[in-house]
């Protein structure tokens, strides 16, 4: 049974239109998301990310998963086991049909709200993903999820307020500086505990973080193959046993094919 782990970073989505965070199509009204995406930001002016932020959402919405989004979810199918590691807050991955259960969105979902002080949390409903939540079953949500929709006044201007404490609420992802949400980096610990991987893919991104390399280099720890897929050199790339300098969409159905076809039938 081959166990796959794949990592993706921004790259991944720049062919559904989504900016990447450190590219030149990167900045947004000319600021730097990299000095927008931080507590001292939000504090600062917490309307100004806000804006961002829809933006960004509108953004994701209107865009579609492409064919690197759509390989990935192929190879989940077909691995013995597999778990995907992504940087990304966008649901491109979900909505070209991986399944939530293996996939760890290790910077938050940028679909979620959540209070700035409280643990009070909302979702955003989302049209394209969560219309097949039943609306009315708030009752059934978990206790801390309340539902905004953009139609029924859900946080479509301004800067919205936690229902329980009246603190600020904000985007549900991850801002420079602040930790990693503790659940989700222990589905990634466990599943690198269990055992070494046959195949590590990490593709469309800088790497930037040292917890990516970390993760990769223990997924092929007892002589996977490590493959990077990035136009770019990283600070990955010496540790490759695969350089793909090619896109992701261009270069991830063919190589997940090939993978896929050398898999052992489950
Ligand atoms: P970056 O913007 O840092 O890097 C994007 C990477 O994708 C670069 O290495 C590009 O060369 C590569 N790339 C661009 N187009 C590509 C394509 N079509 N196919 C493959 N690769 C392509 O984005 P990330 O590496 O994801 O964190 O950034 C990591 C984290 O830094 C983000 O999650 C965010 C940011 O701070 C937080 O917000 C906490």
């Amino acid at each position: 049974m081959v166990r796959v782990l794949v990592i993706t970073g921004a790259g991944v989505s720049a062919e559904s239109g989504i900016p990447t965070f450190r590219g030149k199509d990167g900045y947004w009204r000319n600021l730097d998301p990299i000095k927008l995406a931080t507590p001292e930001a939000f504090a600062r002016d917490p309307d100004l990310v806000w804006q961002w932020y829809r933006e960004r959402r509108q953004r994701i919405r209107d865009a579609q998963p492409n064919a690197a989004h759509e390989a990935i979810a192929k190879l989940a199918q077909c691995a013995g086991e597999f778990l995907l590691v992504t940087q990304n807050v966008d649901d491109l991955h979900e909505r070209a049909g991986l399944a939530k259960a293996e996939m760890v969105q290790i910077h938050g979902d940028i679909f979620k709200t959540r209070c700035s002080r409280c643990h009070w949390r909302a979702e955003l409903c989302n049209a394209h993903t969560r219309d097949d939540r039943d609306k009315s079953g708030l009752a059934g949500a978990r206790p801390s999820i309340i539902e905004f929709s953009e139609q029924d006044g859900g946080p479509e201007n301004g800067v919205p307020r936690c229902t329980k404490c009246d603190a600020l609420m904000r985007p549900g992802v991850v801002w420079f500086g602040e930790p990693l949400p503790l659940h989700e980096t222990e589905r990634v610990e466990s599943y690198l505990q269990r055992d070494s991987c046959g195949v590590v893919i990490v593709a469309g991104t800088t790497a930037t973080f040292g917890y990516i390399i970390d993760w990769a280099l223990r997924a092929s720890r007892r002589g996977g193959e490590l493959i990077e897929v990035n136009p770019e050199k990283t600070p990955l790339s010496r540790f490759a046993t695969r350089l793909v300098r090619e896109p992701a969409a261009v270069a991830l159905p063919r190589l997940i094919d090939r993978l896929v076809a050398q898999l052992p039938k489950t």
